[in-house]
């Protein structure tokens, strides 16, 4: 059974769609903690569904590394296999990232190494940019710079605006980390400090939930060695 804690600061859609997918898919992971570092609407639902959570705000330590190590300690406490940033809208130090390194993992709302930081949809727009979506990655300690596990993209239409495009990704994102977190379960995917390794052979395309946003199934874009 994969122990997983979860890593929000806000709505906390995509720690809901694990929870869910964890529920639905019976997937072999278990939910440890929810750890936000603000009182927000994610955390609130997630003690709803009767996860066990944490807040632990940063104004509460002198310094980052003392945060970080609060964190890292909730971590250990709930002897989590694996670390799901889900939204988590603070930048971990290098200790933090070094010490889980291998089992902390992100989600971004754009196709990597495109667009890293904040306000992508808008920056994709502004870019002309005619594939968007997002990307599963390890996190390292630069930003969004980790060694990417998945991909989904879509096509930027003439018709998106920022919110638009940010709800459709949106709908690719909540497929793209259960099939994470459903591969890491299923042993398709194995993760190393610095390496991402997809069982190529036995990776049928249609456990991709049939649920995917229409195009989802197509739009994965496999890393080289995970193609089926
Ligand atoms: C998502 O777009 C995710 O990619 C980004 O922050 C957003 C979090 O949304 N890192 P939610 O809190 O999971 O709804």
């Amino acid at each position: 059974m994969l122990r997983l804690a979860i890593l929000i600061s806000g709505r906390g859609s995509n720690m809901i769609k694990l929870a869910e997918a964890i529920d639905q898919s019976h997937l072999n992971a278990q939910i440890a903690v929810v750890i936000s570092n603000q009182h927000c609407a994610g955390i609130t639902h997630a003690a709803a569904l009767g996860l066990p959570t944490k807040i632990i705000e940063k104004q509460n330590f002198a310094t980052r590394h003392a945060h970080d190590a609060a964190i890292e300690q909730a971590i250990n406490a709930a002897a989590a296999d694996f670390v799901f940033l889900a939204g988590y809208m603070a930048i971990l130090g290098a200790e933090f990232t070094t010490v889980l390194a291998g089992r902390l993992i992100n989600i971004h709302p754009s196709l990597l190494p495109e667009f890293k930081g904040l306000d992508t949809h808008q920056r994709a727009i502004d870019a002309h940019a005619t594939r968007h979506g997002a990307t599963v990655h390890l996190v390292t300690a630069a930003l969004d710079d980790g060694p990417i596990i998945l991909q989904a993209e879509l096509s930027v239409s003439p018709h998106d605006n920022a919110d638009k495009l940010a709800a459709r990704v949106l709908q690719l994102e909540h497929q793209l980390y259960p099939f994470v977190l459903k591969s890491l379960c299923d042993g398709q995917l194995t993760l190393a400090a610095d390496k991402v390794t997809w069982r190529r052979q036995e990776l049928p395309t249609q456990t991709v939930p049939p649920s995917a946003a229409a195009a989802f199934a197509e739009a994965v874009r496999w890393p080289d060695a995970a193609k089926p």
